[in-house]
């Protein structure tokens, strides 16, 4: 009978004497196999034949490449069909391909169905063999585990434990497609709102330099600070706008189906599933803005915030006297400025509140609250701060021209959302929303 606390691990490459190191540090023993194991260096462990090791082991880690699985693991069964029978085989392996087409089997798929008598577990295979080995590395230590045997999987769970991983229940050995393809994805919950991003700066810096450099003529000395603070601004309300624009969306499109059981379509689901990403990025582009403020403040920049400074010159006594007045700011400047920080502070706390750990410590009430009021109440605060500077130049412009300040062009969005946010507040409109989001069908769906 195999011993329970020897684990087989078949392969001595890195991984294989990652894990063989990790075991012993917690307690088990280790049997390696491999297919010539004379010449392998010796660890501390015993490394013996291929055969032997799947032979004497219940719990054995595949850490060989997938393409080999053929010939040393399926091939064996045609002299000793009986090899694996009732074996846990953990598969670590990851895929080569970034995605999987829907008829495409995993690794652990593949194995699975040349060895059918064997209980086959995919896991670890997103920890690397750095992290595997060391006490310290702040790397992820989320081992999912995915099996088509409850029994082996829950095993698996508690070995992973027993080695001081967290382990979680990632379900059916289907579900290993995606976590095989997982550690090859780049950032992927980014791509959509880096392309956000980047084509608000685009628009943006279009807008700019055509106001800055066009109309008003501006030092192309400036354009490293100055301008670049103007582009980022713009970016930053618009973005803000459009982070809390898709559940506006949702709710035109509930009252119009009726029913939330119909999908939205597929460009409103994935821009409110990018939702905190594109808020933490406008946070960052915020945050840029204010730094590059408080570099450039001063009433060279921005004389309109500030009194302007006079020299007094004595016609009495044929002296000259100079008097500079303190560059105190005006109400303007003021008013703007305390926007401004209350902008940034609110959203500091809602990027606070989508970090994970901090967000864990609200309940469902308290997370809604927070991202919706006091994102609300950021717009609000964002909108004041253009307010504070633009209206008292609007009220010196003709009508029509208002339309055409950048003032105006970035906050037009803004508005529109927070709008829309109020009138879906209002009792006629939210009492339907929620009766629809409680389950009641309003309307025959098509
Ligand atoms: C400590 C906080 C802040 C200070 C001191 C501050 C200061 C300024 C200054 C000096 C300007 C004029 C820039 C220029 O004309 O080139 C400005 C413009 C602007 N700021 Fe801020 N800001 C702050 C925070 C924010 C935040 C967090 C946002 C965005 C969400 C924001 C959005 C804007 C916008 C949209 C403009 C353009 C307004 C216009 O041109 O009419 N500001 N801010």
């Amino acid at each position: 009978m195999a011993d329970q606390r020897c684990i087989g691990i078949i392969g001595c490459g890195n991984m294989g004497f990652a894990l063989a190191r990790r075991l012993i540090r917690s307690g088990f023993t280790v049997l390696m196999g491999s297919r010539d194991a004379k010449t392998r260096p010796h660890i501390n462990v015993e490394i013996t034949s291929i055969i032997e090791c799947i032979e004497r082991c219940s719990i054995i880690f595949i850490a060989i490449h997938p393409e080999h699985y053929t010939t040393t693991l399926i091939s064996p069964l045609d002299q000793n069909p009986t090899l694996f029978d009732g074996k846990i085989l953990i598969d670590v392996s990851n895929h080569l391909n970034n995605q999987l087409q829907e008829d495409e089997l995993s690794n652990a798929e593949c194995l699975q169905a040349g060895i059918p008598k064997a209980y086959v577990v995919k896991a670890f295979n997103t920890i690397s063999s750095f992290v595997m080995e060391s006490t310290t590395a702040g790397e992820s230590r989320c081992v999912f585990v995915a099996s088509d045997h409850s029994l082996a999987r829950e095993k698996v769970i508690n070995l992973a434990r027993e080695m001081n991983f967290e382990s979680f229940n990632n379900g059916s050995l289907r579900t290993s497609r995606h976590l095989e393809t997982y550690t090859r994805s780049l950032f992927p919950q980014w791509k959509l709102p880096i392309v956000i991003v980047l084509c608000v700066l685009f628009v943006w810096s279009c807008i700019t330099i055509y106001m800055r450099f066009i109309k008003k003529k501006t030092s192309w000395n400036q354009i490293f600070l100055y301008v670049i603070n103007g582009v980022l601004c713009s970016s930053a309300i618009t973005l803000l706008a459009l982070v809390y624009m898709p559940s506006n969306l949702a709710c035109i499109f509930q009252l119009a189906y009726g029913t939330k059981d119909r999908r939205f379509p597929i460009w409103l689901d994935r821009w409110l599933l990018c939702r905190k990403q594109l808020g933490l990025l406008t946070y960052f582009i915020g945050l840029c803005h204010v730094l590059m403020t408080l570099v450039l403040i001063s009433p060279a920049y921005y004389s309109s915030w500030f009194h302007p400074t006079s020299v007094l010159v004595s016609p009495v006594r044929n002296e000259t006297k100079f008097i500079v007045q303190p560059g105190l700011m005006t109400s303007k400047g003021e008013l703007a400025s305390l926007m401004g920080i209350l902008t940034i502070l609110s959203m500091s706390l809602l990027a606070l509140a989508s970090i994970p750990a901090i967000g864990n410590l609200l309940n469902w009430k308290e997370w809604r609250f927070v991202q919706s009021k006091l994102g609300t109440l950021t717009l609000l605060f964002a909108i004041g701060h253009v307010f504070a500077m633009a209206v008292p130049r609007w009220v010196t412009l003709k009508s029509w021209r208002i339309v055409l300040t950048i003032g105006f062009i970035c906050v037009a969005l803004p508005v529109l959302t927070i709008l829309l946010k109020f009138i879906f507040w209002l009792p006629c409109f939210d009492r339907p929303i929620r009766r629809i989001r409680r389950g009641e069908i309003r309307k025959q769906t098509v």
